[in-house]
């Protein structure tokens, strides 16, 4: 038989009650329940980075983490970064820096840049590249990725 849960999610300071399998991924639950599809499935299995949200301020891979894990958390997906019409100044540095080409992995290495600012990772551009390496771009824009970080490590 399937174990169903009720879990309170906050998701980008919403409250969201959800009833759902209890073996059902964050990932799932933000892109198929809460149509939150900013965040992307790319490998499903913990090695893309893909998926990367931030609960409790730390980074996750949605992935990786049961809904039901979380609940009562705090989450916060890519739909949630900017100020109304304002970008996050991590995205407008991502924009400025030219940081992504077909732009999948770009959720994910905004929430993990974010949180890498937080940690306080960011005092060399081989530093960046080492806590950001969870974060696969097929396209390659490292380079452009680690300039967008080192841009914006000082938080404003
Ligand atoms: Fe989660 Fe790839 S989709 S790490
Ligand atoms: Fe295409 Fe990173 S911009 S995968």
């Amino acid at each position: 038989g399937q174990a169903v849960v009720d879990v309170t999610l906050h998701v980008n300071g919403r409250a969201e009650r959800l009833r759902l399998d209890a073996r059902v991924t964050l990932l799932d639950a933000l892109r198929e329940r809460l149509h939150l599809t900013g965040t992307k499935k790319g490998c499903d299995r913990g090695q893309c980075g893909a998926c990367t949200v931030h609960v409790g301020g730390r980074r996750v891979l949605s992935c990786l983490t049961l809904a039901a894990g979380v609940n009562g958390e705090q989450v916060t997906t890519i739909e949630g970064l900017a100020d109304g019409d304002r970008l996050h100044p991590m995205q407008q540095a991502f924009i400025d820096c030219d940081a992504f080409q077909c732009g999948f992995c770009t959720p994910g290495q905004i929430m993990s840049a974010t949180a890498l600012i937080r940690e306080g990772h960011t005092r060399s551009d081989e530093e960046i590249r080492d806590f950001m390496s969870g974060n696969i771009c097929r396209c390659g824009a490292y380079p452009n990725i680690v300039e967008a970080v080192r841009a914006r490590r000082i938080p404003r």
